[in-house]
């Protein structure tokens, strides 16, 4: 599909019913001017609090929430409760959405274990019950975007055992960006894009190759939750998408309406 945009929020970028109109307007811009839209979202932020009210302690590896059973729990009801209110707010902004969870769409494997440093020394974290995607089917979502209908989806996957699996919603959009043949997959974050100094917005990269990304995550600038995004957008530009980007949804000017203008400067794009 030639005008296909695949796109992905985080919870600190757009929370709140007057940040998802906001984006629901953009998304009705872009699709008056030609383009279709996948949108999937996470929910880090929601996730955590839900997880302290109930005395769960959230634990992140290289930007990935470890998740138990019950950590599972709180993340599918966390997310589908978000999910309603995005599909809500973009019907709002008159956008006809269907939402439906990552598993409808794709299958999952259970996440290597990962290596990580812990009070100085090196260990091995199983993530648990973390999912990465293995296959995507896009038959229904392709039916969809034919109506004009925005698939939002939320990053629940299932093994092929039929069990749920949390998946990182970065881990999840590149998953279904590199299935579809899309014209770019963007992520909307909480900073401009990917910075030198993550203190100054002012320190942003315009371009960056993945040569530069494998430098900037050896010198520790690209840390914390910038991993598995960068790590998405790497696995979506292998797969053969062509414009990979990441821009930052609490720009009270735009967020991703004007990408769609040829050579667009607006946050980091990424490419091989
Ligand atoms: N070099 C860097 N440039 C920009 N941000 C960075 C960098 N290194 C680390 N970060 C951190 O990465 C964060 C973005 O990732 P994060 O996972 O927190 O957000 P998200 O994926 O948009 O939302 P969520 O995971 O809640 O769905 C930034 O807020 C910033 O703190
Ligand atoms: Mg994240």
């Amino acid at each position: 599909m030639d005008d296909l945009y695949v796109l992905k929020f985080g919870g600190n970028a757009i929370r709140g019913k007057e940040a998802m109109l906001r984006l629901g307007g953009e998304i009705a811009q872009m699709m008056k001017d030609g383009a279709k839209v996948i949108l999937v979202h996470g929910g880090g932020p929601e996730i955590s609090e839900e997880m302290e009210r109930r005395g769960l302690k959230p634990k992140k590896v290289a930007g990935v929430r470890v998740t138990d059973a019950d950590g599972l729990e709180v993340a599918e009801k966390v997310l589908s409760n978000l999910n309603k209110d995005v599909v809500e707010c973009l019907t709002e902004s008159g956008v006809q959405a269907i939402g439906m969870p990552g598993y409808h769409c794709t299958l999952c494997v259970k996440k290597a274990p990962v290596e990580t440093e812990e009070d100085g020394k090196k260990v091995t974290v199983d993530m648990g019950l973390v999912g990465e995607v293995s296959e995507c089917d896009p038959t229904a979502l392709m039916d969809l975007l034919e109506m004009n209908i925005v698939p939002v989806i939320y990053p629940i996957g299932k093994d092929k055992d039929g069990n749920k699996l949390n998946v990182n919603a970065d881990t999840m959009v590149a998953g279904i960006a590199a299935n579809v043949s899309c014209k770019e997959m963007i992520a909307i974050t909480d900073v401009p894009g990917i910075l030198m100094d993550v203190n100054d917005p002012g320190s942003k990269l315009d371009k960056v190759t993945l040569k530069d990304i494998d430098d900037l995550i050896g010198k520790g600038v690209i840390s914390g939750g910038m991993v598995p995004k960068v790590e998405a957008c790497r696995k979506a530009i292998l797969a053969g998408v062509s414009e990979v980007r990441m821009v930052n949804g609490t720009d009270p000017e735009c967020i991703v309406a004007d990408v769609m203008k040829e050579g667009s400067l607006r946050g980091t794009v990424i490419t091989k």
